[in-house]
């Protein structure tokens, strides 16, 4: 079939449509109710269908031909350590966490966190918890304890799954200490903690809370999967929004396992046995997605990397991985790639290798800028692919469905929405904008299964965020246009949301913590473009009347401060001290204008601007103070 009229057919006959695709699951009950409303009024897929995830991907399959088939490689130039688990290796592995976990009283409905680097019983507790149909919440290791807190209060844990240590390169993270202050700031205490120690660093174990995971694993009594409706939530997973306070984005089980099915043939064209690696990791959507959950629905073999795209040892580690697994397709963000440009600019290494296997080379996380994408382009011999998406949707809102009919890649352009999901460009009235308008990208509701069902305890910010600016159609945050060829391109933020290699951050959370600075009065923090990461944020700083201190200090401190509470992947390291900001008379920063700023954009001025002079001024700080990175 060909792409248009398959779109077509996802928009026009929808039911149909998701019907046939959920067919391609083992259900436990097969829905006979393919989309209907629940009590709140969101539109939920297959009401009535009841299954169990942990078992489509794993049991399915060792019941079905795949018992003896890789199921996940784990590849750690960090530890030095390479290994593999079978499917049938996988499913008991699994059975029996999932007992462990029964034992310390996790049932359905149950939430469990993890706070794991990337190591394959980070796949175990996630499968796990899918199980028992408790609901994981997987907070990345590189926040710091305070944001970890925020997500203890938040999810409400039962039990936390975490390791003694991760590995950044040569440096050791005691991810157990973390998680112990973590613990401590937060209000709500778990039961108990589940650790796996690492060689690498052991920790202490605080007792009758803390477990090993080895010795419940050694006692644990394998635990069947427990069916759950398709609509009952698999994981809460936070992200960035505009305010302090990160959004619970919450994914239900039978929708996401669909289209994630769907996806990896139509988008990733992987057929079953093939080999896919998704270099990112478990704390973020791409990881939960396409690291996790659909390689293994898809029968394929995933890859847990723990390492980077450089310094591990080097800029030729992705053709290694490629070379030695044989991979298919590879998904990576386009920092990564950046960074390995940077250290081979000509990409000489490649030639060490053989890439043979590799069909597809695909980037999200932030645009595929235009240099980054001729780099690759003219180092490989395989299509590039952009292809975009957030947190909240959890699978591709629009690329190139290489499986299906492969498009002409544009530079800059995402190519085409994603079958299900109707996209379109909106004016500042909210009238549909003209072919190459640029205006807020929205889709017409419904959305397509899988995307999120609401914000974990507060279903008005589920509302509030996405769905009351443009009655009937999901807010998406970016910007962006399509052309009259009909591809989209996504053009960055409309909110206070940054984009920092790869990772999704709030600048208004960082303003948070930077106007608690004593010496601060006001300040406003803003992402600006970095050749390596995209974005970097950088604070906009009125000191307070008086204040006479030494500003590389204070600069020290604002970093030490961002550090502390959000973690070292912020970024956060450039502070400039202006006299004003610009306003409106009433007194609202104009971030927006700020945004454009910062990004060297056009910007309009509103009438009601307080003070012409501040805009000369920011823009006079961000030209002529800023270093680069
Ligand atoms: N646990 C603890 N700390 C972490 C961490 C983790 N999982 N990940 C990153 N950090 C720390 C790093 O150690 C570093 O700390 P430092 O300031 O003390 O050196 C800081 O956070 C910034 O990390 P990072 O942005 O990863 O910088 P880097 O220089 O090590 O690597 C890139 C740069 C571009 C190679 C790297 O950011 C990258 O691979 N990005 C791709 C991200 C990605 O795949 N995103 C997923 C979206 S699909
Ligand atoms: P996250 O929720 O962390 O996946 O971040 C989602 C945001 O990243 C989107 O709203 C976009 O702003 C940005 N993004 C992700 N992929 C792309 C892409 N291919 N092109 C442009 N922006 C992207």
């Amino acid at each position: 079939m060909s792409y248009k009229a398959e779109f077509e057919r996802s928009i026009n006959q929808p039911e149909d449509f998701w019907r046939e695709q959920a067919d391609k699951l083992p259900w436990h009950k097969k829905p006979t109710q393919i989309l209907g409303k629940d009590d709140q009024g969101t539109d939920r897929w297959f009401v009535d269908g009841e299954l169990n995830i942990s078992y489509c991907a794993l049991d399915y399959h060792v019941e079905n031909g795949r018992a003896d088939q890789t199921a996940v490689i784990y590849d750690s130039p960090v530890t030095k350590t390479k290994s593999k688990l079978t499917y049938r290796e996988m499913r008991d592995q699994v059975a029996k966490f999932a007992g462990a976990l029964r034992g310390l009283g996790v049932e359905k409905g149950d939430r469990v966190l993890i706070y794991m680097p990337m190591v394959p019983e980070a796949l175990v507790a996630m499968y796990a918890c899918a199980r028992l149909g408790a609901v994981h919440s997987v907070v990345f290791g590189g926040f710091a304890p305070t944001e970890l807190a925020v997500r203890i209060d938040d999810a409400q844990p039962k039990v936390i799954v975490s390791t003694s240590c991760g590995i950044e390169v040569e440096k050791v993270i005691p991810y157990k200490g973390l998680l112990d202050d973590a613990i401590d700031q937060a209000t709500h205490k778990p039961n108990h903690c589940v650790v796996l120690q690492r060689p690498q660093h052991t920790c202490e174990l605080i007792a009758g809370r803390d477990l090993d995971w080895n010795d419940l694993m050694a006692a644990a009594e394998p635990a069947d999967p427990v069916n759950v409706k398709a609509t009952d939530p698999l994981y809460i997973l936070y992200t960035s929004g505009t305010t302090g306070k990160p959004k619970g984005v919450v994914r239900d089980t039978g929708g996401y396992a669909v289209v994630l099915k769907y996806s990896m043939k139509t988008i990733y064209d992987m057929d079953p046995g093939e080999v896919f690696m998704a270099a990112s990791d478990v704390g973020w959507v791409v990881g939960h997605s396409y690291i996790v959950y659909a390689p293994l629905l898809a029968g394929c073999t995933t890859i847990v990397y723990e390492g980077k795209p450089v310094k591990t040892p080097d800029a030729g580690a992705f053709w290694r991985l490629i070379d030695e697994y044989k991979i298919k397709s590879f998904f990576t963000a386009p920092t990564a790639f950046r960074a390995v440009k940077k250290e081979d600019p000509e990409g000489k290494l490649l030639a060490n290798y053989d890439i043979s296997s590799l069909k597809i080379m695909f980037l999200a996380g932030e645009r595929l800028d235009p240099p980054t994408y001729h780099w690759l382009n003219e180092l490989l011999p395989v299509p590039v692919i952009d292809h975009w998406w957030q947190t909240e949707t959890g699978w591709p809102i629009a690329g190139n469905m290489m499986g299906l009919e492969p498009a002409k890649p544009k530079a800059g352009s995402a190519t085409y929405p994603t079958p299900g999901y109707n996209v379109m460009i909106l004016d500042g009235q909210g009238e549909k904008a003209a072919p190459d308008e640029e205006g807020s990208v929205v889709v017409k509701l419904p959305l397509p299964p899988g995307c999120l069902t609401t914000v974990w305890g507060d279903h008005d910010r589920y509302k509030s965020s996405y769905m009351n600016a443009y009655p009937g159609y999901y807010e998406t945050g970016d910007g962006g246009k399509i052309d009259k060829d009909g591809y989209l391109f996504i053009m960055g933020r409309t909110d206070d949301v940054i984009n920092v290699a790869g990772h999704r951050l709030s600048t208004g959370e960082m303003e948070e913590i930077v106007a608690n600075h004593p010496a601060v009065a006001e300040c406003a923090v803003i992402g600006v473009a970095d050749e390596l990461r995209g974005q970097l944020p950088v604070g906009l700083v009125i000191t307070k009347d008086g204040w006479d201190g030494d500003a590389d200090k204070l600069q020290s401190e604002l970093v030490a401060m961002v550090r502390k509470d959000i973690g070292a992947i912020a970024c956060y390291r450039q502070t400039l001290i202006v006299d004003r900001l610009p306003k409106t008379r009433s007194g609202k920063i104009l971030r927006n204008v700020l945004r454009n700023i910062a990004d060297g954009k056009d910007y309009v001025v509103p009438s009601t601007i307080d003070d012409m002079s501040s805009i000369t001024e920011v823009e006079d700080a961000i030209k002529t103070k800023l270093t680069t990175a």
